[in-house]
Parts: structure tokens; C-alpha cells; sequence
């Protein structure tokens, strides 16, 4: 009895008060509204910039800007970007120019920032996204910065034909797939097929970049006051360094290492082919 008392209180106070105080607050709103795993939402991430009605809105959104998952998502960008800037001095040595493919870009805000800061137009980066209101935030982000070598487009990547077809009628073939804050939506068969057709993809040497949560300490919040775009419920998959040595590996992979970041949340994975 007291128990269920007990329960009931826990989720009136998350869905309802502390529901719609989030509501108040620009990240608040937008994972509730439009669905936590938009990249529109992380795009707010990295600006760091709290907003929100009224005073209450821009202090609630300070507080969700700063919670460790969210440190760790900044994190896990600047990591990225450290990863491909190396690939991109060795293709470099080699001649070759960095192409890279982003699968699920959302506003590819890494990619955009080195292309930003490396403007001899070295690397060129392909966007994807299903969803066409990151597609058009990252297209006018990207003029915006007048950025030449970033282009975004709308499209489903668990149909990767697609964009096989689209790659070799334009002869452009990337020698770095990216996927950051994806696999966590997803289970073990789809993410297992998706890493084997990126390998198919990928020429000799090519890379894959992925990230994946080992954790998160923002479970319950998220489980309780956050949907998807969809409206479905929340299924978040967790994975473990191991797991992901062993799968690369199986795939055939090459020299498959991970970057673990200090919160012990977002891991980057790394693979050769
Ligand atoms: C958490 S955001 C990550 C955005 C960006 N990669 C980053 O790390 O900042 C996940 C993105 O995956 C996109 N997405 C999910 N399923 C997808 C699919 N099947 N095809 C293309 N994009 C997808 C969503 O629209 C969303 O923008």
C-alpha cells in the first residue's frame, strides 16, 4: 500500500510538476516536444547558451546544460573531432583528401566546426538525416558559416543502398563514416548490420567513428519526462567497451580501440577496415 503511495507520488512529480517545469526551458521543451533524440537538441548543446521563457525557463535550462550527460555530449564532439582531424593529417601525408560520410548528422556540428577551422578544403562531409528539420538547420547553419564542403541530406540510413547508389553515380566515396549519439536508439541486430554494411561500403583502410552510451546518470529523468519523436516509448540500449571489440573484430575490422570519457558515459569507437 505504502509502497504504491509512494509510486504514485514519484510519478506525479515527474510527470506532471517537474514535466512542465522543463517545459519552461528551450532544451526542456524541445526533448519533450519534438523529441529528445532530435538533433535540433543537441545543436543547443554544443551553442551552451541557456534559454527559456521567462527567468525560471533560462535558470532550468542552465541546470540542464550543465548536468554531466550533457558535459559528456560536448565531450564526445570535441572527441570526434580530434579523431577525424588526425585521419585527416594522415590522408594528408598520403595525398588524399578526407572525405567523410555522416550517418544520422543531425546538424553535424563537429564536422561543421572543422570545417570551420580548416578552411583549405581538405576534408568534404556528407550529412544525413531523416529528419528535415535538422537537414534544414544544418544547410542554413552551414551558410550561415559559409561553409563549401558540408552538404546535408534528407534520407533513411538503414537504407544505406541508397546512398551506395547515390556515392557511385557522383563518385564520391568516403573514407570516413561517422555515426555519433545513433546505436543508442537501437538494438544489436540493426546496429550489427548497419556496422557490417558500412564495411562493405568503406574502401581499404577507411575508418568508422561511432559513438555509444555506456551509461548515462540522467536515465530516470529521461525515462520519466522525455519522448521520442515518434511519440514511442523510451528503449535505450547500453553497451560495453567489450562488446564493441568483439563485434568490430568479428566484422573484420582492423585495430578496433575505444575512447572512454571521464563521466564514464559516451564511448567513441574506432575501426579500420
Ligand atoms: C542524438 S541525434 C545525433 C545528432 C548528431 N549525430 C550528433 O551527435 O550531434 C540523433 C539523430 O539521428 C537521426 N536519425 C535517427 N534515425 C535515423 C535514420 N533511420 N536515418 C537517418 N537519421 C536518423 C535523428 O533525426 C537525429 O537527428
Amino acid at each position: 500500500m505504502m509502497k504504491k503511495l509512494i509510486a504514485r507520488l514519484d510519478d506525479f512529480f515527474y510527470k506532471v510538476i517537474l514535466k512542465n517545469l522543463l517545459k519552461t526551458s528551450k532544451l526542456g521543451y524541445g526533448t519533450i516536444i519534438t523529441g529528445a533524440e532530435s538533433g535540433v537538441n543537441f545543436e543547443h548543446m554544443y551553442n551552451n547558451h541557456p534559454e527559456g521563457k521567462f527567468i525560471i525557463g533560462r535558470f532550468i535550462d542552465k541546470v540542464l546544460l550543465n548536468l554531466p550527460a550533457v558535459h559528456a555530449t560536448r565531450g564526445r564532439k570535441d572527441d570526434i573531432k580530434k579523431i577525424i582531424w588526425n585521419e585527416v593529417q594522415n590522408n594528408r601525408l598520403l595525398g588524399k583528401k578526407t572525405r567523410v560520410l555522416d550517418l544520422a548528422s543531425g546538424s553535424a556540428r563537429y564536422l561543421r566546426e572543422l570545417a570551420d577551422e580548416h578552411r583549405n578544403g581538405d576534408i568534404e562531409s556528407v550529412c544525413i538525416d531523416k529528419d528535415k528539420d535538422c537537414v534544414s538547420l544544418g544547410e542554413k547553419l552551414a551558410a550561415n558559416e559559409n561553409l563549401k564542403n558540408v552538404r546535408f541530406l534528407k534520407g533513411d540510413i538503414f537504407q544505406l543502398d541508397h546512398l551506395r547508389k547515390l556515392s557511385s553515380r557522383q563518385e564520391w566515396i568516403p573514407n570516413i563514416v561517422v555515426a555519433s549519439g545513433l546505436f543508442i536508439y537501437f538494438n544489436d541486430n540493426d546496429v550489427e548490420k548497419m556496422i557490417k554494411e558500412v564495411y562493405e561500403f568503406l574502401p581499404e583502410n577507411g575508418l568508422i567513428i561511432f559513438s555509444s552510451y555506456e551509461n548515462l546518470n540522467t536515465r530516470k529523468l529521461m525515462r520519466k519526462t522525455m519522448s521520442t519523436s515518434s511519440g514511442e516509448k523510451w528503449t535505450l540500449y547500453y553497451r560495453k567497451p567489450e562488446h564493441w571489440i568483439s563485434l568490430l573484430n568479428r566484422i573484420g575490422y582492423r585495430y578496433p580501440f575505444i575512447f572512454r570519457d571521464r563521466w564514464e558515459m559516451n564511448n567513441i569507437i574506432v575501426g579500420r577496415k
